[in-house]
């Protein structure tokens, strides 16, 4: 049995890959941030799992202070981590910033990743052989980086550009993450779970919200299809060993250039750090 600590666990993807994994037996902490839906998820997957392991632990990805609680609080109850799921996403329709001055998108899906599992490594480490799961997108392709303006403060605000480059920093901190876990036994891969009718396009301009209807009837995947790349990287013995990968349906494809290029990778480690920094 598994100690699984799943973030984004209260909808789509992360719903359901609690409840596969929570079927596999496995010990699932859901991570989510309103207290009342999140543990009307655990009920829930408790019931259609059979497991009663299942609980929670409440955080918002979007402040650290609460990130930092997560993780305390989670060292307060647990004492071995086999597995940490990294999938809370969102998007933002108009640019906004975070208690602690940082564009929501890149605070959120990106330095809540960040923060967590730099948070929880050692804990991570000591309980080899360990997994981290980190869920990008395809979007990540056409991701930019811009050190000088990582927020879009000149550069002009777009939702997608701003979700595209949380997804690419995604893919970047796998790839330095698989270096600094080098030896250590335990995997860290990035996937992209395909286009999945789940919530997250509520957060896209309204006037797209007829046109992302039709989309997600006709050509978009089920959540319970979306989790299925998480809970094969999490739990399945195919990919055992197989680390600093970006996989889709299943099958590591190679991931956009940018995403490869170690400078970047290690300019975004660095200055990650920098903006996590209690004093930042
Ligand atoms: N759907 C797709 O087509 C698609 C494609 C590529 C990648 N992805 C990725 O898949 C992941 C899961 O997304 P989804 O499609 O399953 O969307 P979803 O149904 O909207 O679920 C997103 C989850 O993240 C949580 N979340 C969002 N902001 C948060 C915050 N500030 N603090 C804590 N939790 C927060 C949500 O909590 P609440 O329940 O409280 O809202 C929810 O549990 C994301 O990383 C996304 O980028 C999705």
């Amino acid at each position: 049995m598994k100690t699984i600590l799943i973030t984004g666990a209260t909808s789509g993807i992360g719903y359901e890959a609690a409840i596969v994994l929570a079927k596999e037996g496995h010990r699932i902490v859901m991570v989510g941030r309103d207290k009342a839906k999140t543990e009307r998820c655990v009920t829930e997957v408790q019931a259609k799992s059979g497991n009663d392991r299942v609980s929670y632990l409440l955080g918002d990805f979007a402040s650290q202070k609460s990130v930092r609680q997560l993780a305390a609080d989670f060292r307060a109850q647990y004492d071995r981590l086999d597995v940490l799921v990294n999938n809370a996403g969102t998007v933002f329709n108009e640019r906004s910033v975070t208690g602690d001055g940082i564009e929501s998108t890149f605070a959120t899906n990106h330095l809540g990743y960040f923060l967590l599992t730099t948070l929880l490594l050692d804990i991570v480490i000591k309980s080899a052989p360990a997994r981290i799961v980190v869920v990008s997108s395809t979007g990540h392709y056409r991701g930019t980086m811009d050190f000088d303006d990582l927020g879009f403060e000149k550069g002009g605000y777009g939702i997608m550009k701003a979700y595209t480059r949380s997804k690419l920093a995604n893919v970047l901190m796998t790839r330095s993450l698989m270096k600094r876990l080098e030896g250590k036994n335990v995997t860290v891969n990035a996937l992209h779970p395909g286009a999945v009718a789940t919530s997250i396009w509520q957060g896209a301009p309204k006037w797209t919200q007829p046109i992302l209807g039709v989309v997600k009837s006709l050509f978009m995947i089920s959540p319970e299809e979306g989790a299925r790349t998480i809970t094969y990287l999490a739990t399945s013995p195919e990919v055992e060993g197989k680390t600093g990968l970006y996989f889709e349906k299943n099958k590591p494809r190679t991931p956009a250039k940018l995403a490869r290029d170690e400078a970047v990778a290690e300019q975004l480690w660095t200055r990650s750090e920098e903006l996590v920094r209690p004093s930042a």
